[in-house]
């Protein structure tokens, strides 16, 4: 048997003007994982992927070729110089909340590959293994700036900007987020498809909201640099602002946001695609089981510590 897994993750800052070439920053999140578990199957059964958490079970030589789960299977066998259908049946299961903001996607497909390469004992690099995700990215968002599969597949802190490449950056001093669930399903794909028709619509407004989310991704880069979490928090309040005003919040996330406030947090914002999924705040040790249980009587469904450093 073999097992491998990968993280979740969560937009620190610049999520949507990412799309539009903007610096964002990521972090990925052990607490939650994607795991795939692969066990020799039966002769003649061909690969069988089984889906625990959706009840799901598919023979890969009938799924669809736009199936994004069965995408990456076949894309990682053929990277593993494994080009048949080998009796093999590979179980999925995960943590990660699904259509959250949270990289599930990515992160399943991440397990995948890696679980792959680790049965045919085939070693691929953490770049080639971001760059098989990100085409099943396509299938699952659209029009992905690939911040996702980059830092689910090398599960470090990455400062991202589309079609330019990545950088990691040292974290001066460790910091505590607080990651709290709306609870609320969100298409990133239908979020980032409305938020282009209206950048369409008036792309000097748009163009202008994203060159100041993209200036403050790169103050933020400096701030945790500088282990500066007062001036972090305060970007967090600022892009915030920003991504109210291109319309990708809602009520859930803003009361969330104003509570974690109250409670005590150095900052907080949504993260990811918005209109529901996840929202985070900055907490040091003493506020964050005050923030804890303000995020909960705002309505958190789910509320994640995650440690960043
Ligand atoms: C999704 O995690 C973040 C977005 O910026 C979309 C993308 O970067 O592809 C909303």
């Amino acid at each position: 048997m073999t097992v491998a897994s990968a993280p979740g993750k969560v937009i620190l800052f610049g999520e949507h003007a990412v799309v539009y070439g903007q610096p964002a920053i990521a972090i990925p999140v052990r607490e939650v994982q994607a795991q795939v578990r692969i066990e020799p199957g039966p002769a003649e059964q061909g690969t069988l992927v089984v889906v625990q958490d959706l009840r799901r079970r598919f023979l890969l030589r009938e799924a669809a070729d736009d199936d994004p789960l069965a995408r990456i299977v076949r894309l990682a066998l053929r990277s593993v110089r494994h080009e048949g259908d080998p009796d093999l049946t590979l179980t999925i299961t995960s943590t990660i909340p699904i259509a959250r903001g949270m990289g599930s996607g990515a992160a399943v497909s991440t397990a995948i590959v890696r679980a792959l390469a680790k049965h045919f004992e085939f070693w691929l690099p953490s770049r080639a293994v971001s760059e098989l995700v990100y085409q099943t990215e396509v299938l699952y968002h659209g029009t992905p700036s690939g911040i996702d599969n980059t830092v689910v597949a090398f599960e470090k802190p990455v400062f991202f900007v589309k079609g330019e490449g990545w950088e990691f950056f040292w974290v001066d001093k460790p910091f505590l987020l607080a990651i709290a669930d709306t609870g609320i399903e969100s298409s990133t794909k239908q979020v980032v498809a409305d938020l282009r028709r209206r950048y369409e619509a008036d792309v000097d407004r748009y163009q202008v909201l994203f060159g100041h989310v993209g200036e403050i991704a790169s103050r933020a880069r400096l701030a945790i640099e500088q282990g500066d979490h007062a001036a972090l928090g305060g970007l967090m309040d600022e892009n915030q602002e920003l991504l109210q005003e291109m319309g990708v919040s809602c009520p859930e996330l803003d009361r969330m946001v104003l509570a974690a406030r109250e409670g005590g947090a150095l900052g907080a914002k949504l993260s990811g695609a918005g209109r529901g999924g996840n929202m985070i705040a900055l907490v040091t040790e003493e506020a964050q089981g005050r923030v804890d249980m303000m995020l909960r009587l705002a309505g958190a469904t789910r509320v994640i510590i995650s440690r960043v450093r």
